[in-house]
């Protein structure tokens, strides 16, 4: 009785070894039965009761294991073979504009520019017209910007963190700021109706323009090679005076002229300039005292380069494919 009680069964085919074993017709209980024949017919009686007593014992054991495997999930516990390879854990890359966002950041912080974030949803004064943007600027109409109200928008650039820092800091002011930005423009290979910049200030006391390139050609070394030179085109910004466009070498076809410069040799990133000293002014910030430079460039522009990527939709479609190429 105690060697039953004391069976552990782990799958059926145990539970069928102890049945042959114990219940079987050439089993244990067979044999005590066919001794039970030699037993004295005055003793019978009391052996009879006995092993009568034991073989219920007997099969209430078995039925007991036999009831437990049968509530057990046997493929999930018992068939698990742990030589099996595991189920291979699906790890996510890093977005490509989150990768090169990420390095600009790097690159400015080896000289001294923190990273400042601002709202996506402004109002005008930080968004237009503490930038010196005038009423009957283009860049107001609704053919551009997606106004929520009358002055409340989705920020066109991240130019307004620009005025935001000003106002509540004294100088020296040294930052990036990158985000995303919203434009009411036609979807297609080259433009988005949102898309990322990353926004430069610098304010100090004798800030120059030299400082600027400087900054701007360090930038693009680091960025996109030592090899690449950097190209500053007048332009005209409302809130830079003087204003420039900053063209880097095309390093996808060496100068020579390909498809991505259009022949040209030259790509652009983004614009410039020192800052208006009305901006420092409506800000608050003495223009006599301090100058500032502040630059602007497109995240994708520059992700679309270094990756030889030749549609911007590509970053929106969340398609696993495009993104798994992408490592940091
Ligand atoms: N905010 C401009 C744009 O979205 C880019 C820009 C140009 C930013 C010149 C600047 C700047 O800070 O100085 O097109």
């Amino acid at each position: 009785m105690e060697e039953t009680s004391a069976a552990v069964l782990k799958n059926t085919a145990e539970l069928e070894a102890f049945r042959i074993k114990y219940l079987g017709t050439k089993g244990a209980m067979k044999d005590i039965f066919d001794a039970f024949k030699e037993v004295p017919n005055e003793n019978k009686k009391e052996y009879g009761q006995l092993l009568n007593v034991l073989k219920s014992h007997v099969e209430q054991v078995f039925n007991q294991h036999k009831e437990a495997l049968e509530n057990l999930d046997e493929g999930a516990v018992h068939d698990f073979d742990l030589s099996m390879p595991g189920i291979p854990l699906d790890i996510g890359a890093r977005h490509p504009i989150n990768i090169i966002k990420n390095e600009m950041i790097e690159i400015f912080a080896r000289i001294g520019f923190s990273v400042a974030e601002g709202p996506e949803i402004e109002d005008d004064w930080h968004n237009f017209t503490a930038l010196n943007t005038p009423e009957d600027h283009p860049a107001r109409d609704m053919q551009d910007t997606f106004y929520i109200n009358k002055n409340t928008l989705l920020r066109t650039h991240t130019s307004p963190v620009q005025i935001r820092l000003m106002e509540t800091q004294a100088p020296p002011i040294r930052v990036i700021t990158p985000g995303r930005v919203y434009r009411n423009e036609t979807i297609s290979a080259r433009a988005h109706c949102t898309f990322h910049q990353v926004e430069g200030l610098y304010i100090n006391d004798n800030v120059s323009f030299a400082d600027l390139k400087q900054t701007l050609l360090y930038f693009a070394k680091e960025m996109f090679g030592q090899k690449v030179e950097i190209r500053l085109r007048p332009s005209f910004f409302p809130f830079t005076e003087p204003s420039a466009e900053l063209d880097i070498t095309c390093f996808i076809c060496d100068r020579k002229g390909c498809p991505v410069c259009k022949g040209s040799g030259w790509v652009e990133i983004g614009g410039c300039g020192m800052v208006d000293p009305s901006v420092l002014e409506n800000c608050k910030i003495d223009h006599e005292k301090y100058t500032g430079f502040a630059f602007g460039m497109g995240i994708e522009r520059i992700t679309l380069l270094k990756y030889g990527i030749d549609d911007i939709r590509l970053f929106y479609e969340n398609d696993v494919r495009f993104l798994k190429q992408f490592t940091s």
